[in-house]
């Protein structure tokens, strides 16, 4: 078959994946580029004084990886400033967040460029290229303006945003014209295809025809595709040594408590402070538990360079001080607040040494920690997954606890039926999660996503104009 060329903003080649605080898509797609021919592009994580346009290439574990270095301009304006300051917060509708600022778009139309000009002349012919996420949108346009005519597929891993939410955003039209230049566009679930469906429609005066949406004399097939783990890796490691030690370490530390947990990176869409507030109204109006129970909150910092960020770990420093000043006593903490990564083994055991873990994100395109906390239970004593019905993964994952994050009462009700649930429900729901998580694993992600884009006719133009890049001017 053609090679793969995956581009993203991050790489993370597989053995550098063991830990770290990075998210869903480097893990997912270090998985998926095993078994393919092919390159992962985009940014090193490392900034420079001025561009360059130098390529790296290295391979690691079978998966060759070429980066290139941003100057600090760049990263304020692209990954900082548009990216995280305004297309992130938009996205989970935190309109509260959003930032606007034209240099911003300007920063991103500029990286974009970049990444066009960098990875173009590595691409064959017949290569077919995945583009991955937010930070990406207008690529597949830059691409197209240098000549490719390759097929070009592009999957968004957050929600995509309401219609109306959308329209605040000054470059609106000009982002979903530089959709409408992929082949196909994948979205983690129905609600966010709907989004789109419904700014097309609405918005655009567009149509729709079998998934194909047409609009501003372009057409792009759109459809679901919802990202899932690397099952069988995962549950091999929740059985390895590290994971063991890792367990039954929190074991001895548990004393026989039970233990409740959440793993997210540090990011005000994770309801980590909503979480926290739940839990401190449980040991309120179920004094039962004090001694009995506590948190595990795991939140690597992330994005630490963006004020909403620095203020999300304030407010949760503050929280977490209140809620152990009020409640601990001399040999019990309420609430173990850690704020580092772990590499995957330890992670898969400290899940399976678990009662409950809250997943409860106020808005998120997938969420991969809820199936992890699956894929790594013991089947003969298995934990209750506690879920935001605003994840992703709520619409595959019915069996869990579905909660409303904005609902304290709601989600403290939550967490005591999961400390006391009682063992045949528990194998009952886990069962059917676990199925699903295994079925609907990354490796059925990446066949169904590219025998799509290998489906879809690849459309020869012409595309939405390239003359005017994203930068700033309002729509
Ligand atoms: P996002 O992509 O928004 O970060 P996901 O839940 O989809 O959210 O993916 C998070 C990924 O990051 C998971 O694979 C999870 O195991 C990993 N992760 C989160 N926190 C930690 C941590 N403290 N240590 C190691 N890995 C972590
Ligand atoms: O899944 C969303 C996402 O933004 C990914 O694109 C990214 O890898 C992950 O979260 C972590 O974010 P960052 O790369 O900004 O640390």
């Amino acid at each position: 078959m053609s090679r793969m060329i995956v581009i993203s903003n991050r790489v993370a080649a597989p053995t550098q994946g063991g830990a770290g605080s990075q998210g869903g898509l480097a893990v997912a797609i270090a998985a998926a580029l095993k078994e393919y021919r092919g390159m992962w592009f985009g940014w090193s994580g490392e900034r420079i004084a001025e561009y360059t346009g130098a390529i790296s290439i290295a391979r690691h574990d079978g998966v060759t990886t070429a980066t290139i270095d941003l100057e600090e301009q760049d990263v304020d304006e692209y990954y900082n400033g548009y990216a995280n300051k305004t297309l992130w917060p938009l996205f989970h509708y935190r309109l509260d967040l959003v930032e606007f600022d034209r240099a911003f778009g300007a920063g991103y139309a500029r990286v974009n460029q970049r990444f066009a000009d960098a990875v173009a002349p590595l691409i064959e012919p017949d290569d077919l290229v995945w583009i991955h996420d937010y930070h990406l949108i207008p690529l597949a346009r830059e691409l197209r303006a240098r000549g490719l005519k390759n097929r070009i597929g592009f999957f968004l891993h957050t929600p995509w945003p309401p219609a109306r939410l959308l329209a605040t955003l000054p470059q609106h039209e000009e982002l979903v014209q530089c959709l409408m230049t992929y082949d196909l566009i994948g979205f983690q679930t129905e609600d966010w295809l709907d989004s789109f469906r419904a700014y097309i429609l609405g918005q655009v005066g567009g149509s729709e025809s079998d998934g194909v949406f047409t609009a501003y004399g372009a057409s792009v097939r759109a459809g679901v595709f919802p990202i899932g783990i690397d099952a069988e890796a995962f549950i091999a490691a929740a059985h390895g040594p590290e994971a063991d030690a890792a367990h039954d370490r929190i074991v001895h530390s548990i004393a026989g408590r039970k233990m409740l947990v959440g793993v997210d990176r540090l990011d005000y869409s994770k309801g980590i402070e909503d979480r926290f507030l739940a839990y401190e109204r449980l040991l309120t109006d179920h004094p039962e538990w004090i001694g009995r129970a506590f948190l595990l909150q795991i939140a690597p910092p992330t994005r630490a360079g963006i004020g909403s960020y620095q203020d999300i770990r304030e407010r949760l420093d503050a929280l977490s001080g209140r809620i152990n000043g009020a409640f601990a006593d001399v040999d019990w903490v309420p609430l173990r607040y850690v704020n580092r990564a772990y590499p995957r083994g330890e992670l898969a055991g400290i899940y399976r040494a678990a009662t409950a873990a809250l997943v409860t994100p106020l808005r998120d395109g997938m969420n991969l920690v809820a199936k992890e906390y699956v894929a790594a239970q013991d089947p003969d004593d298995p934990g209750v997954l506690i879920l935001s019905k605003f994840a992703g993964a709520a619409t595959q994952m019915g069996s869990a606890l579905l909660v409303n994050p904005f609902d304290g009462q709601d989600m403290m009700e939550a967490m005591d039926r999961a400390l006391t649930m009682p063992l045949a429900e528990r194998k009952e729901r886990w069962t059917e999660l676990y199925d699903g998580v295994r079925q609907d694993d990354v490796l059925a992600w990446r066949e169904h996503y590219i025998a799509a884009l290998q489906e879809t006719p690849s459309q020869q133009g012409p595309w939405p104009s390239a003359a005017a890049p994203v930068q700033g001017q309002p729509a």
